[in-house]
């Protein structure tokens, strides 16, 4: 006899569009799914977490359509153009003001069809009308535990005041600086440590696990605004691996 569908788990279903695309893993290597979501990574440097996307997520969640720079000949571009991206250079003097790089910049993105915008050590700030074209669909990755130490130098500025927990956050990009709502975190001890580079060492890894893993998480439908507190994102457990989180 059939039983009554848990309302619940058609739910979970329809936004997982099948199983396999969801259980966001260890290892992303091997997997392939029918309808990766097209993201776009917006980067200023040495692209590190554009590396680590490429190396889990691309192919499989997800699909990184264009990488977009902010400065000229960043290593991140020749780590996309590697693989074949399409990559392009939004320099701000190369525009009147930030609002008309800003339009371009969403131009781009949107003609190669980005559902998602990852800012993965991207070194500007991104206006309400650049936002507003991809709503509750921008994420950063930023090394520290936020809200404390937002902004340029963060660890720089945790090494000042000269705290005993570092870490990493991915939160969704709001028009304030790191201040939007936070999805992953995650905290490392590091009781004497006197060194950026140090402390760089220890976040790096972490940034490299859990900026894939939101990307995973928003690609499978799993993150939502918490209804009763709007700034909190609840993250879906079923869809992450035992253990995991
Ligand atoms: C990372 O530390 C990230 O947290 C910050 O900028 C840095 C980018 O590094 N937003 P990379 O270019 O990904 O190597």
């Amino acid at each position: 006899m059939l039983g009554v569908p848990d309302p619940l788990h058609l739910r979970l279903i329809e936004r997982h569009r099948g199983n396999e695309l969801c259980e966001v893993a260890h290892s992303y290597r091997d997997r392939r799914v029918a309808d990766p979501l097209p993201i776009a990574v917006l980067v200023s440097g040495t692209g590190t977490n554009l590396q680590a996307l490429l190396d889990t997520v691309h192919g499989s969640e997800a699909r990184v359509v264009a990488v977009a720079s902010s400065v000229d000949g960043a290593r991140a571009l020749e780590r996309a153009a590697e693989h074949g991206i399409p990559t392009e250079v939004f320099a701000r003097d190369s525009y009147g003001d930030r609002a008309a790089r800003d339009a371009a910049l969403a131009d781009w993105l949107s003609e190669r069809g980005a559902r998602l915008v990852v800012l993965a050590g991207y070194m500007e700030l991104l206006g309400e009308p650049f936002l507003s074209r991809f709503p509750r669909a921008v994420i950063n990755v930023h090394p520290s535990l936020l809200p404390a130490f937002p902004g340029l130098g963060a660890i720089e500025q945790a090494l000042a005041y000269g705290v005993k927990v570092f870490g990493v956050t991915v939160h969704f990009v709001d028009a304030g600086v790191d201040s939007g709502s936070v999805i992953l975190q995650r905290a490392v001890e590091l009781p004497d440590a006197r060194e950026p580079d140090e402390v760089l060492a220890a976040l790096r890894p972490l940034e490299h696990e859990l900026l894939p893993r939101a990307v995973a998480l928003f690609a499978c439908g799993a993150l939502d605004a918490d209804p009763e507190n709007p700034r909190r994102t609840i993250v879906d457990r079923q869809a992450i691996s035992a253990g995991e989180g």
